[in-house]
This record gives structure tokens, C-alpha cells and sequence, in this order.
């Protein structure tokens, strides 16, 4: 059992507070995702599980055992980076072998493991070749094999796909996702991309300023935002926002238009709806086409709506030019509400 429980844990550098009061449990073989902008603090965070940084004040504990007191070695823990970390000097056999053959696994054992972990990550064919003769793609999934190769409780990813071009980025992250759903390892995994986080997550924690806004399941924090920041940080193109003014119980005035919305005393809420949640009808949002992007599969519009962008996702079919009046009705049950005063959803 490794569950990873990460309870207070701050963090300054000098003046500066990069971690607040972290509180976390990641489940036992649960992939968990800390995604936020640069500098948020995922890093650090990272760093301190893996014992690579020390924490200010909390604690770290793995299948309740408390792990911040221990050096690296000894907290049961793999890591991938950024950067490839391979010895150029090695064959990709011994890269991907390296850490079994530090704790000295037999050599039969030591084969078994990297041929079904070559296999596994596709550089099976790779086995005899010079680590330092790779592109950059296979270097990379020389590193993750070697992690994935220890078979660990856990394991810690630090923007590990980042470096590599859109295509193979992709398709390592079906792959990593493929290895690591047959393991029973516990994975954090760091990124600022939300469509990696998206893909890979079992839950995502969402990461601001130093601190954790939300921590949900990919689909619910695309539905369930619980915070103003959350809904325009996730999905892409970000959700719209509007000014909703109270209009008596249970109705809001936006744009001009009468909708319904939370029976609340607030005088004045965000109304917030996703892009491919509108569609065009004889009611709803009076919007003005300023941009329209053919993309494939369907129609990005940006519109202008009560003087404020507002972007449409809709069919590729229509014909819409810039300048045409569009009425745009927002699905009902996908609309949420945010308190403009603290931001948090209203319901
Ligand atoms: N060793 C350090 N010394 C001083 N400041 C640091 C150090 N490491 C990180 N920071 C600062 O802490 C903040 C969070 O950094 P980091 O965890 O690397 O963010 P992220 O990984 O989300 O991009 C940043 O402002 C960064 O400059
Ligand atoms: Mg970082």
C-alpha cells in the first residue's frame, strides 16, 4: 500500500512563500496530476515527496510510514525529469537496468524486467544501442523505463513529455498511461499542460499561487469548476464569463436576457458557460461575430457579447461571417455561477 499523505506542508525560499499549506492524500495506485502555471509551486512540491527539497513546516507520509526525515533512497521512490536523464555512455539495456542492478538484482531477474519494460514503452529494438545515439523521443522513454523498470510504490514525473515534440508527446502519453494502469504504482505526475493532465489523471490538483484550489476527477473540474480561476484555467478555448444582475428570486438578468440561475441574495453573480456549450436558437444571448475559425471538426466564432469577447464552438457547417447578429442559447444545466466578490462557485 502506498497511499502518499501530505498534510501542512509550507514552504518559503528566503522571503518568498512558494508553498502554502499543502494538504493532499494521494491514493493508494491512484495517478494524481498536479497541474498549474509556471511557477506555481509543483516543483517544489514534487521535490520535497521525492526528498530533493525540505519542506518548512508539514510532513510527507507513504503507506503511513513518515517519509520527510528520510534521505531520497531510502523513501521507496522513482523519478522522472524533464531533462533525459540517461548515461549516454550505456547501452539502453543498462540504462533502463541501471537502478535493478544497484540493488543488485540477479542477472536473470534484471533481463526479465527490462525486456518486459523495453517491450512495453517500444524500445525493444533498442535494447543494444547507445544511450548517447537516441533522439530525444527515445531518450525519454529510456528514462521512464528505468523508473518503470524498479517496479516502485511511487513514482514522481516532472514534465517528463515536455521536451518532445506534439506528435510523440501524444503518443507517450497514451503509452505511459497504458504501463502505468497494468502497475500497481502510485504516481505523481507534474504539468502545465491541462490536456496532458486531462488524459493521464485519475484526479487532477489543481495548483495556484502556491496553493491547491481544487482536486477532482479531470470531467469534474471540467463541469464542476469551484473556483472563477479553475473554470477559465481549464478547457480550451476557456469558458465565458458574463455579469449577471439579480432580477427576483431565481432569475438573472445577462446581456439583457432573463435566465434562471440560483435562488441566492447576491445583487450581482458571473454567469459562466463553455464555448461548444451554446448553440444557435430564436433566444438567447445577443451576440455580435467578430472572428470565425474553421477548425475541422467545428466553428470557433468569437463573438462580442454585451460589449465582452465571448467565444462559440459550433457546427462547421454554418455559414457565419464576421458582422452577423447571432443568438446564442446556453445550455441550461451547463451553466455555473460565480461570486464575484470571492470567486468560489455558487450553486
Ligand atoms: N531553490 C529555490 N530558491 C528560490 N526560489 C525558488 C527555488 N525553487 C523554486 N523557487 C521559486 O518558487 C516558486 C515555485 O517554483 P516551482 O515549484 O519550480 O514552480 P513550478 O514547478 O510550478 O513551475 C517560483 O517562484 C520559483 O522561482
Ligand atoms: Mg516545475
Amino acid at each position: 500500500m502506498a497511499e502518499i499523505f501530505i498534510k501542512n506542508v509550507a514552504k518559503t525560499f528566503g522571503t518568498y512563500q512558494a508553498l502554502h499549506d499543502i494538504n493532499l492524500t494521494i491514493e493508494d495506485q491512484e495517478f494524481m496530476v498536479l497541474l498549474g502555471a509556471s511557477g506555481c509551486g509543483k516543483s517544489t512540491l514534487l521535490r520535497i515527496v521525492a526528498g530533493l527539497e525540505t519542506q518548512t513546516t508539514g510532513g510527507v507520509w507513504i503507506g503511513g510510514r513518515r517519509i520527510d526525515n528520510l534521505p531520497p533512497r531510502d523513501r521507496g521512490i522513482a523519478m522522472v525529469f524533464q531533462n533525459y536523464a540517461v548515461f549516454p555512455h550505456l547501452t539502453v539495456f543498462e540504462n533502463v537496468g541501471f537502478g535493478l542492478r544497484m540493488q543488485k538484482l540477479p542477472n536473470d531477474e534484471v533481463t526479465k524486467r527490462v525486456t518486459r519494460i523495453a517491450r512495453l514503452m517500444h524500445i525493444d529494438q533498442l535494447l543494444g544501442r547507445y544511450s548517447g545515439e537516441l533522439s530525444g523521443g527515445q531518450r525519454q522513454r529510456v528514462a521512464v523505463s528505468r523508473a518503470l523498470a524498479m517496479e516502485p510504490d511511487v513514482i514522481l514525473m516532472d514534465e517528463p513529455l515536455s521536451n518532445l515534440d506534439a506528435l510523440l508527446r501524444l503518443e507517450m502519453r497514451a503509452e505511459l498511461k497504458g504501463v502505468l494502469a497494468e502497475s500497481n504504482t502510485t504516481a505523481i505526475y507534474v504539468t502545465h499542460d491541462q490536456v496532458e493532465a486531462m488524459s493521464l489523471a485519475d484526479r487532477i490538483s489543481v495548483m495556484h499561487q502556491g496553493k491547491i484550489v481544487q482536486v477532482a476527477t479531470p470531467i469534474r473540474l471540467y463541469r464542476n469548476p469551484a473556483t472563477e480561476f479553475v473554470a477559465g484555467f481549464i478547457g480550451n478555448p476557456p469558458m465565458n464569463f458574463l455579469s449577471a444582475q439579480s432580477a427576483g428570486i431565481g432569475k438573472w438578468l445577462v446581456a439583457g436576457e432573463m435566465l434562471d440561475g440560483p435562488s441566492t441574495s447576491h445583487a450581482e453573480l458571473k454567469f459562466a458557460i463553455r464555448p461548444e456549450d451554446v448553440q444557435l436558437a430564436d433566444a438567447g444571448l445577443k451576440a455580435t461575430a467578430k472572428i470565425v475559425e474553421p477548425l475541422g471538426a467545428h466553428l470557433l466564432v468569437t463573438c462580442e457579447v454585451d460589449g465582452v469577447m465571448f467565444r462559440a464552438v459550433l457546427d462547421s457547417d454554418l455559414t457565419i461571417r464576421p458582422g452577423d447578429q447571432l443568438i446564442l442559447a446556453p445550455q441550461a444545466d451547463r451553466v455555473r455561477w460565480f461570486d464575484p466578490k470571492s470567486t468560489l462557485a455558487v450553486h
